[in-house]
C-alpha cells in the first residue's frame, strides 16, 4: 500500500518536473519546484536511509547530542520485562489505573524518562517511569509517587509526556498512531520528509531551513512574573537573552554562523571550531573570556544549566540569578525595564 502511494507520488512529481502543461504556450516553461508541495507528498524514510547516501554527514550527526536525545531500551542494561501499575496523573478528576509492561515502551528521553503510549488513558503519551543514575548504573523508578487509592501505599503515577515536540519529535505522530522510523531528532526533523528526494536526488525536494533551530531553542525570553513587575528567567532552551544581543539585533548573525547542524568540535559541541576560533572568524584580534561573556546560570529549578547568549548586553550580577529561590526571578528594576523594552512579545 505504502509502496503504491510512493510510486504514485513519484509519478506525479515527474509529471510536475517535466512540465506537462497542455497546449498553453505561456505555461510551457519549466516550473520551479515547490519544496513545500513536494514535501507534503513525501513520506518519512528514516535517518538510516538518508545516511546510506550522505555517509559523512551521517557520521557527524551521530556524534551530536541531538542524535542521542531519545534512545531505545536495548541501550540500557536493565530488566525491562517487568509489569508496573500506574495511575493517570493527567486526569486528576478520575485517574484510571492500568497495568503495563515496561518492555513495551518506546524508549528513554535524555537518559531519564521512559516514554510509552497507555491505551485507555486521556493523553497520547506518558512518562511511565524514570531512570536514576547510581554508582552501579541506572535504576528504574516511578516518575511520581502518591497514594491514589488511599490504601496507605505509595502508587506509581504516570505524567503526560509534554516534551515530545522538542525532545522526541518523531514520537509526536506516534502518539496519534502514525509509525515514524525515528523517535528522536532525525535528519527529517530539520529537513522534512524525504521519500521523493531519495528517489529523485533533486536538492529542491528537500528543505534547508536556517530557522530550524529556533522552533526548539526558542529565543530564551524571560516571562512576566505574577506580580507584573519582575521577570522570570528562561533557562531551558540554551539561548537565554539571545534576543538582546547585538548579534541578533544587528540582523547579521544567526545560530548557524557560530553553530553547526551536524558536526561537533574537538569538545564534542556543535560549534564551528573551538570557542576562540569561532569568535575570531569575525572579531579579528579581539579576545573574549567565555565564562564572563557567556556565563552559566547557576541552575534553574529543573537543574538546567545553560550559557547566556546576550554576549555582554546583560551582566550576570544585574540579572540576579538566585538558585535558592524556586524560580529565577530578575528583580533589578532597571534591568527589568531594559529587558521589557527589548522584548518583542513578552508572554
Ligand atoms: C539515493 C541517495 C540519496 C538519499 C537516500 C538521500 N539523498 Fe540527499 N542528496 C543526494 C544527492 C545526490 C544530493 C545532491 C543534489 C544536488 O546537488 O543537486 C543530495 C542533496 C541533499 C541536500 C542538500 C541540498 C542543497 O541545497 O544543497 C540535503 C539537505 C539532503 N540531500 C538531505 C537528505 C535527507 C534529509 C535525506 C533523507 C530523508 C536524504 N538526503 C536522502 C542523494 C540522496
Ligand atoms: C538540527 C537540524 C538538522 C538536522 C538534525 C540535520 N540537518 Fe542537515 N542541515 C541543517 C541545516 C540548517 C543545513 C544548512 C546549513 C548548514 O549546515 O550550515 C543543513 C545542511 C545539510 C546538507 C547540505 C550541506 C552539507 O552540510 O552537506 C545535507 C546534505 C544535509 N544537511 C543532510 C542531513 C542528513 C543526512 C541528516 C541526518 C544524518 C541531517 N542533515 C540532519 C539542519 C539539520
Ligand atoms: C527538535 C528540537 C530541536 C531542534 C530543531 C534543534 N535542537 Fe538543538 N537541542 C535540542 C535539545 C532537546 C537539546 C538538548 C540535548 C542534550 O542536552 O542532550 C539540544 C542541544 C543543542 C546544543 C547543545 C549541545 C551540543 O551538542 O552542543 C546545541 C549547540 C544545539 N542544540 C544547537 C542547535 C542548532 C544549531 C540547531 C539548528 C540547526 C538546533 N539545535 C535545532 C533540541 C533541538
Ligand atoms: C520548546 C521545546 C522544548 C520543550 C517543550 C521541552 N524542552 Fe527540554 N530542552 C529543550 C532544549 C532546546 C534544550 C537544550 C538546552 C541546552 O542545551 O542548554 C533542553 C534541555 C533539556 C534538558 C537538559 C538540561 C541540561 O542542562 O542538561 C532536560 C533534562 C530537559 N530539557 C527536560 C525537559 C522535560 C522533562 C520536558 C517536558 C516536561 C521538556 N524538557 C520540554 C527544549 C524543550
Ligand atoms: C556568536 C556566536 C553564537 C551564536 C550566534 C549563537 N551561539 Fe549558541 N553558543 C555559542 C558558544 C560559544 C557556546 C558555548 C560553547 C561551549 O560551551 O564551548 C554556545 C552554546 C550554546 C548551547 C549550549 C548551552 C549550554 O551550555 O547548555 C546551545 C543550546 C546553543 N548555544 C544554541 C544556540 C542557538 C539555538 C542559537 C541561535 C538562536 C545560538 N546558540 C546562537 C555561540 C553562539
Ligand atoms: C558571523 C560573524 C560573527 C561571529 C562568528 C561572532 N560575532 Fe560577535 N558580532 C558580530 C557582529 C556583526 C556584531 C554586531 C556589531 C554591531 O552591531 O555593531 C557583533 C557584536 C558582538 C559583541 C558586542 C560588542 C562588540 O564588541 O561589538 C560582542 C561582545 C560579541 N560580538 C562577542 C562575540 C563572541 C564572544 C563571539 C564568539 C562566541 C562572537 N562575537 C562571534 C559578528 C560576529
Amino acid at each position: 500500500m505504502r509502496n503504491k502511494l510512493l510510486l504514485c507520488s513519484v509519478l506525479i512529481l515527474i509529471f510536475i518536473l517535466t512540465g506537462c502543461t497542455g497546449n498553453d504556450p505561456d505555461k510551457n516553461k519549466k516550473e520551479k519546484i515547490d519544496t513545500k508541495k513536494v514535501q507534503e507528498m513525501s513520506a518519512y524514510i528514516g535517518s538510516e536511509a538518508c545516511i546510506s547516501c550522505h555517509t559523512e554527514t551521517g557520521q557527524g550527526f551521530t556524534m551530536t547530542s541531538h542524535a542521542n536525545i531519545f534512545k531505545p531500551l536495548d541501550q540500557y542494561n536493565l530488566n525491562w520485562d517487568q509489569k508496573v501499575v500506574i495511575w493517570d496523573d493527567a486526569n486528576k478528576e478520575n485517574p484510571a489505573e492500568k497495568e503495563i509492561n515496561l518492555k513495551n515502551s518506546y524508549g528513554v528521553m535524555m537518559d531519564h524518562y521512559v516514554v510509552a503510549k497507555v491505551d485507555g488513558f486521556t493523553k497520547d503519551l506518558y512518562r511511565v517511569a524514570a531512570l536514576e543514575k547510581t554508582d552501579q548504573g541506572f535504576k528504574i523508578e516511578a516518575v511520581s509517587l502518591k497514594d491514589y487509592n488511599s490504601d496507605n501505599n505509595q502508587d506509581w503515577g504516570a505524567k503526560a509526556y509534554t516534551c515530545a515536540d522538542c525532545h522526541s519529535p518523531g514520537l509526536v505522530a506516534e502518539g496519534q498512531g502514525i509509525k515514524n522510523l525515528d523517535a528522536g531528532i532525525s535528519c527529517e526533523t530539520c529537513h522534512g520528509p524525504g521519500s521523493i528526494h531519495a528517489q529523485t536526488k533533486k536538492k529542491e525536494a528537500i528543505d534547508i531551513n536556517e530557522d530550524a533551530c529556533i522552533s526548539c531553542h526558542t529565543l530564551g525570553q524571560p516571562t512576566e512574573a505574577k506580580n507584573g513587575e519582575t521577570l522570570i528567567a528562561q533557562n531551558h532552551y540554551g539561548t537565554r537573552n539571545w534576543f538582546a544581543s547585538d548579534h541578533y539585533t544587528s540582523g547579521y548573525v544567526n545560530c548557524l554562523n557560530c553553530h553547526t547542524s551536524h558536526e561537533v568540535n574537538v569538545e564534542g559541541i556543535m560549534l564551528n571550531g573551538t570557542f576562540e576560533e569561532n569568535c575570531a572568524k569575525c572579531h579579528k584580534g579581539e579576545t573574549f573570556n567565555i565564562d564572563e561573556i557567556m556565563w552559566k546560570n547557576p541552575s534553574d529549578p529543573y537543574n538546567h544549566i545553560t550559557r547566556d547568549h546576550s554576549f555582554g548586553a546583560f551582566s550576570y550580577d544585574k540579572l540576579g540569578d538566585n538558585p535558592e529561590t524556586k524560580e529565577i526571578e530578575i528583580t533589578d528594576l532597571t534591568t527589568v525595564r531594559k529587558l521589557k523594552s527589548l522584548m518583542k512579545d513578552i508572554k
